[in-house]
């Protein structure tokens, strides 16, 4: 137990003082761990405290409407983590009374809660013994016992979670979590990790064979799809239209009319598109066209360009018409609100 002893003594000296920290509320750690995901403290914090302030309670996040939620959500990204959140809040108001359950298999049940959350959520909140397991936690376990298992296989997985189920003491369930993450999060970050201030370094076998940028090992290399979207941006005097997207990393949110290609096309290959076709039933005018601007996700690359134009038609397909001043009331991907924050659209 000497590691977790460690472990735990280094997050008493170094912690950060977060608001889901210390306190037993199950709908502030729940919370907090969905923001969590894939995104940095510094980052999720204005976030947590914005979604405190204005659903103070499940119940009242079960009420809002899904615009709601993602309009608050908006710029945080993996946006179904925010309407996975949302169902939950749903079923907890109407299936448990408002009231979070308290074992494990019912909250590895709720939508957007896997083995990690439930984990995080049971020892935070009940002190339950289960070890999490997440990127942190990894890199950690897998630099200080010099565990070469590739993180993202099967037998990786199993063979972590044992490690870290092991290693927990379990008395302290709550707080030897944190501090494993925390000690990933602050000390033992993937790029230069303080070695020379570890209380660990002595016994950490990365560390003492040279070989800490190695670890922890991954098998699959990340594939990265580029995509091209040209968006419309349609006036027909104070009105602008817009879609909800239906599926995809972006499903729930507005955007302007849009044509996507796989490879780069000139601007006159789009003019004459059966897409441009289907869009424009009446000849436009074209006022501008913005450079394209590099958007970069986990798993894509987009480049977008924005097309200013000017069209009499009423309708556009699979579009509504609204006014533009209402636009900053609809949840919208960050690189749309990134353009029309540098640009007016009138
Ligand atoms: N990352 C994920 N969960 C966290 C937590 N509870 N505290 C700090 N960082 C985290």
């Amino acid at each position: 137990m000497y590691f977790s002893k460690q472990i735990i003594e280094w997050y008493f000296k170094n912690k950060r003082s977060l608001p889901w920290r210390n306190c037993s509320d199950t709908y502030k750690i729940w919370l907090s761990e969905i923001i969590l995901q894939q995104t940095r403290v510094q980052q999720g914090l204005p976030y947590f405290n914005s979604f405190i302030q204005k659903y103070p309670t499940i119940e009242l996040l079960a009420k809002a409407s899904e615009n709601e939620v993602l309009k608050l959500w908006q710029g945080l990204g993996y946006y179904s983590r925010a309407r996975n959140m949302h169902a939950t809040a749903k079923e907890i108001t109407e299936k448990y009374n408002g009231v979070f359950p308290n074992d494990y298999k019912n909250i590895l049940s709720l939508k957007g809660v896997g083995p990690y959350t439930a984990a995080a959520i049971c020892s935070f909140a009940y002190n339950l013994p289960y070890a999490v397991v997440d990127g942190n936690v990894t890199r950690v376990l897998s630099r200080f016992f010099g565990i070469q298992t590739p993180l993202d296989s099967s037998e990786g997985k199993k063979e972590f979670e044992q490690l870290a189920q092991e290693l927990l003491i379990e008395e302290k369930a709550a707080e030897n979590n944190q501090a494993i993450m925390e000690f990933g999060a602050l000390q033992c970050k993937p790029k230069s990790p303080n070695c020379k201030l570890c209380p660990l370094a002595d016994s950490c076998f990365a560390f003492n064979n040279k070989i800490i940028a190695e670890l922890p090992k991954k098998s699959k290399k990340l594939k990265i799809r580029k995509r091209y979207f040209e968006f419309f941006i349609i006036n027909n005097k104070d009105k602008i239209f817009i879609q909800k997207r239906k599926q995809g990393i972006w499903k729930g949110l507005y955007q302007f009319p849009l044509i996507e290609n796989t490879v780069k096309k000139s601007e006159s290959t789009i003019e004459k598109s059966k897409e441009w076709k289907s869009l424009f039933a009446e000849p436009i005018k074209i006022l501008k066209i913005s450079p394209t601007f590099k958007h970069q996700l986990t798993h894509q690359t987009i480049f977008a360009r924005f097309w200013h134009v000017k069209s009499k038609s009423e309708t556009i397909a699979e579009s509504k018409s609204i006014n533009k001043k209402e636009l900053k009331n609809y949840p919208i991907p960050r690189l749309l609100e990134k353009y029309l924050e540098n640009i007016r659209i009138i």
